[in-house]
């Protein structure tokens, strides 16, 4: 409630799950947050408030940068809270407070379903922290609570999409590299697609603020480099049309996901469009990182990658 300000470290995909989350705690509780990876945060030794949030984020709750962070930021006098998934875990029993995800246990080397159960958290702690603070209203909260309540019959029906994806994932499979692009909380997801698909099928794929495109990565464009866009039909959707027809106009082929709504009003060519269920955008990144992590999964499948056990990850 009387925080002024949070920081958030992660390591990968849970860095990913933190940017979200500086969205939601910025948009629905009004505390600035500072997200950063873990490797960078524990060395730059950056001047910590006493008394203020570490939040770390780990779905083994081992991983050493992220361990590291947690004990500087409580060397630093911080409060310390661990959205975790293995409850045993170091970082579970270090941490002043835990909040488990409970995903069961992940057998895949790339994060999955941690991500989403991280996601869940971490807007359950920001809708929270917004009713405290008093600046979400308790017809607001109902809202969103709702909208995450709804967010696994979505996932449900998200799921009739995958024949679609896998037929997409044979496409993606010829590319050499491949450039996701989003906006808002959906610039998080392109950067997390990006990872998925080079952890599990060794593409080269890099996630980009879509806004962002004008500033390097539009002179990539060609017909050879599929552009992934993840665009919910929300309030900054016109705003990723207008980086779809920029990409359109260079040759660019373009896979779009969206919902119905986003579907009818791009209204443009597209190598492929994914259809997401409608949805509260607030809930968008859960949805959305489904059919993200479908495709990279059936992509590397049709390469025949061992999707469980990349090489040279741990
Ligand atoms: C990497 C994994 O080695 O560690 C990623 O390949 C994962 O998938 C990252 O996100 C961080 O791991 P953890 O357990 O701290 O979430």
């Amino acid at each position: 409630k009387d925080l002024n300000r949070i920081s958030i470290t992660a390591c990968g995909t849970a860095y990913y799950a933190g940017l979200v989350g500086k969205y939601w705690f910025e948009r629905l509780a009004r505390i600035n947050v500072e997200v950063d990876v873990a490797s960078e945060y524990r060395y730059r030794e950056p001047p910590l408030d006493a008394g203020e949030l570490a939040i770390v984020v780990s779905q083994s709750g081992e991983t050493a940068d992220t361990l590291a962070s947690l004990r500087y930021a409580a060397e630093g006098g911080q409060h310390t809270l661990a959205v975790v998934n293995v409850p045993t875990s170091t970082i579970a029993r270090e941490a002043e407070a835990v909040a488990p995800t409970l995903a069961g246990m992940e057998i895949g080397v790339a994060s999955t379903k941690a991500f989403t159960c991280q996601l869940a958290v971490l807007l359950s702690l920001a809708i929270t922290a917004g009713r405290e603070r008093g600046t979400l209203g308790e017809a607001e909260e109902r809202r969103l609570v709702e909208a995450l309540v709804s967010v696994p019959g979505l996932i449900s029906e998200a799921l009739r999409a995958e024949p679609s994806i896998e037929a997409l994932g044979q496409e993606i499979a010829k590319a050499k590299d491949v450039l996701y692009l989003g906006r808002g909380t959906s610039y998080p997801l392109a950067l997390e697609g990006a990872l998925k698909l080079k952890e599990i099928s060794y593409i080269h794929a890099e996630g980009y603020a879509a806004g962002e495109l004008k500033h390097g990565p539009i002179a990539l464009i060609d017909e050879t480099m599929p552009v992934i866009v993840i665009a919910p039909h929300d309030a900054v959707f016109e705003k990723t049309v207008s980086n779809m027809q920029e990409v359109a106009a260079r040759g660019g082929r373009i896979l779009l996901i969206t919902d119905e709504a986003g579907a009818k009003a791009a209204d443009m060519e597209t190598m492929g469009t994914i259809v997401m269920p409608a949805c509260d955008p607030v809930v968008a990144p859960l949805l959305y990182s489904i059919p993200i992590q479908l495709l990279a999964y059936h992509t590397a499948g049709f390469m025949g990658k061992d999707v469980d056990q990349p090489r040279n990850l741990a």
